[in-house]
């Protein structure tokens, strides 16, 4: 009879088995793991220019040398310019939600990698679900803009996440590894260490239901693994895997114990200065 925790064991991802000494990922927080922590804000279609500079006032302010995290905020395009000047000298980042793949043209109303950078972004995130959902946006052109961001030195935060219904007919997996698959087609072991990965169910989305940290923590496993066959252990030990979909200072810190979530990416819960501090000071939350 195979002993519980050896069954365990045998269920764990190959390079979590197979690792010792500092390729383990202990299930600790922050600090102790492969990367550092990563705290970011998606605004989404909210704040005026005006509101952003509150914002971003308030959160430069609240922030410590202590802080152990990397923030990210990533406001609307309108934003990013006013935000930035408050936020130079700091160590926040700056994203954007999205950009077009093409260096510049007849596209009206999009807005290209060069146009971010120049504005101040360090950080673009793509492929989000709203995107892929609500604007048809395929894992094609999800790895275009990827390869996009990457030319332009900025870091892509890479979103991922199976919908309710996909979960519920058992594709979860296959659709996770098509995204993965299709999304980062072509991208040399280089190319997969200068981004973030968000994994983020569609079904969890502004809706208040969080994966629950076991549940997540699969997932992320799963995205993990498949990056350590491909690139090795050690390229997909070093990658942040965020989670997001309804993360609250109420769930975080549970989200966060998981050997391999390395952050959060956060909608609602990032609009507000003082939620969204609580956030970035997970550690501080009582309990932990
Ligand atoms: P939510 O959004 O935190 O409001 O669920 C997360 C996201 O869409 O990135």
């Amino acid at each position: 009879m195979i002993h519980p925790s050896q069954r365990d064991k045998e269920n764990e991802p190959a390079y979590r088995r197979e690792a010792s000494g500092p390729m383990c990922r202990p299930p600790f927080l922050g600090g102790n793991k492969m990367v550092r922590p990563v705290i970011a804000g998606n605004w989404k279609m909210n704040k005026t220019v005006a509101e952003s500079v509150d914002f971003a006032k308030g959160l430069r302010d609240a922030l410590t040398a202590a802080t152990v995290p990397e923030v990210i905020i990533a406001p609307p395009f309108t934003s990013l310019g006013a935000v930035a000047e408050v936020l130079r000298g700091s160590s926040i980042r700056l994203a954007a939600q999205n950009l077009h793949e093409a260096p510049k043209g007849a596209f009206t109303g999009e807005i290209s990698a060069g146009m971010l950078s120049g504005a101040g972004c360090t950080h673009v995130i793509i492929g989000h679900s709203e995107r892929r959902t609500l604007f048809g946006e395929t894992d094609a052109r999800v790895n275009l803009k990827l390869r996009t961001a990457l030319a332009a030195t900025l870091t892509p935060i890479f979103c991922i996440g199976e919908t309710l219904q996909e979960r519920e007919e058992n594709r979860m997996k296959p659709v996770i590894e098509r995204q993965l698959k299709e999304g980062l087609n072509n991208f040399s072991a280089d190319d997969i260490s200068r981004l973030l990965i968000a994994y983020e169910p569609v079904w969890a989305i502004g809706t208040g239901k969080t994966a629950a940290p076991a549940q997540a923590e699969e997932v992320h496993g799963l995205i993990r693994g498949w990056i350590a066959d491909r690139y090795g252990k050690e390229r997909a030990a070093g990658i942040a895997i965020l989670y997001g979909g309804s993360v609250t200072p109420k769930n975080v810190v549970d989200l966060m114990r998981q050997p391999d979530i390395d952050g959060a990416l956060v909608g609602g819960a990032s609009l507000e200065v003082a939620s969204f501090v609580q956030l970035v000071e997970y550690q501080n939350i009582q309990g932990v």
